[in-house]
């Protein structure tokens, strides 16, 4: 596998060996992490990390990865730069790109890192849009492959907004890897049409397959990993909480679903999650609305089956193995 070169924008541009390499590749470099034998093999190296919105992992991620690896770090904050504002992203791409070797980039249109890759001349990495969120997936399969052993057959069921950047990715990465992928959601809230075409066209191929489903008792019955994410994500406005609320209650993952699932399933969540009302966010919900009010269930989170933390931790290994593969590392 030679990735070097290649941005990471989205699954969709990559073929299922590929991924596969990546994981391999995070889980030799975790290995050799955790063994505390050296791969900074990208000594001499620089990287900018434009962030238009928030993070905690996605930055953590990169920049505890690139000092790994060797590599120094350039960080742009939401309000820190002239991106997209006093100039084009083609002028940024092409600046940018004649001082950095790699940049990944978190922002809203996947248009925007598209634009970006192509104006650059180095590799871009998307660290979210609104569309896609590629490094999440490669984490979540890493820590899959870990617990199960294989990601091939696994019964995947994602619970809530599945027209979003996590439920468009990770229907995109199960159907390239072949695993039975259900998105669990009401109607207006099930992915876009050709995306789902796209990917069943995929999943012909891989032996996957999509399942839509609007009963939630139904959907997590065979489920090996039950998946959700927040209601209302990054840049959306306030307003809409009760709507969601009011919509997605009844997808609220739960002891009792995961009691249907049975007792070898998992619960996974890209995180930042609602699961109680210690966050600034989660207190505001709960005194709006009612303490049930949010995408799982404290029990669920803080429960034996919950493995989100394996799953954030592995943020950094593979968004390590992207730069890695990209940046022509040669172990
Ligand atoms: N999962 C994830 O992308 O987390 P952050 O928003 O904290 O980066
Ligand atoms: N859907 C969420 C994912 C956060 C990692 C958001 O976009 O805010």
């Amino acid at each position: 596998m030679d990735l070097t070169n290649r941005s990471f924008l989205k699954l969709l541009d990559y073929t299922p060996d590929e991924i596969e390499g990546l994981l391999d590749l995070a889980a030799d470099l975790k290995a050799k992490k955790k063994a505390g034998i050296r791969h900074d093999a990208l000594r001499g190296k620089n990287i900018a990390l434009i962030f238009e919105k928030t993070s905690t992992r996605t930055r953590c991620s990169f920049e505890v990865a690139a000092h790994d690896l060797g590599m120094e770090v350039t960080y742009l904050d939401p309000s820190g730069s002239q991106i997209g504002k006093k100039e084009s992203i083609a002028d940024t791409a092409r600046v940018l790109g004649r001082m950095f070797d790699g940049i990944e980039y978190r922002g809203y249109g996947q248009q925007i890192v598209e634009d970006l890759a192509h104006y650059a001349g180095v590799p871009v990495w998307n660290g979210l849009t609104n569309e896609f969120h590629p490094t999440q997936i490669l984490a979540d399969f890493l820590t899959i492959r870990e617990h199960f052993g294989h990601l091939k057959g696994i019964h995947f069921v994602y619970f809530g907004d599945a027209r979003y950047n996590m439920g468009n990715s990770l229907m995109v990465g199960c159907a390239k890897m072949g695993l039975y992928f259900t998105a669990c959601a009401p109607k207006k809230y099930q992915p876009d049409a050709a995306l789902v075409a796209e990917c069943q066209k995929i999943a012909a191929e891989t032996g996957a397959t999509l399942t839509f489903e609007e009963d939630p008792a139904k959907a997590a019955q065979g489920a090996d990993v039950l998946y959700t994410d927040v209601w209302v994500s990054m840049g959306e406005p306030v307003e809409v909480w009760a709507e969601r609320i009011n919509d997605l209650s009844a997808y609220q993952i739960d002891q009792k679903l995961m009691n249907i699932a049975g007792p070898h399933a998992v619960f996974m969540h890209c995180l930042p999650a609602f699961h109680d009302h210690k966050t600034t966010v989660g207190k505001e919900m709960g005194e709006r609305f009612s303490r049930d009010a949010m995408e799982v269930t404290d029990e669920v989170f803080e429960g034996p089956q919950s493995i989100v933390f394996d799953e954030a931790e592995n943020r950094m290994h593979t968004i390590k193995a992207v730069m890695a593969a990209t940046l022509g590392y040669k172990g």
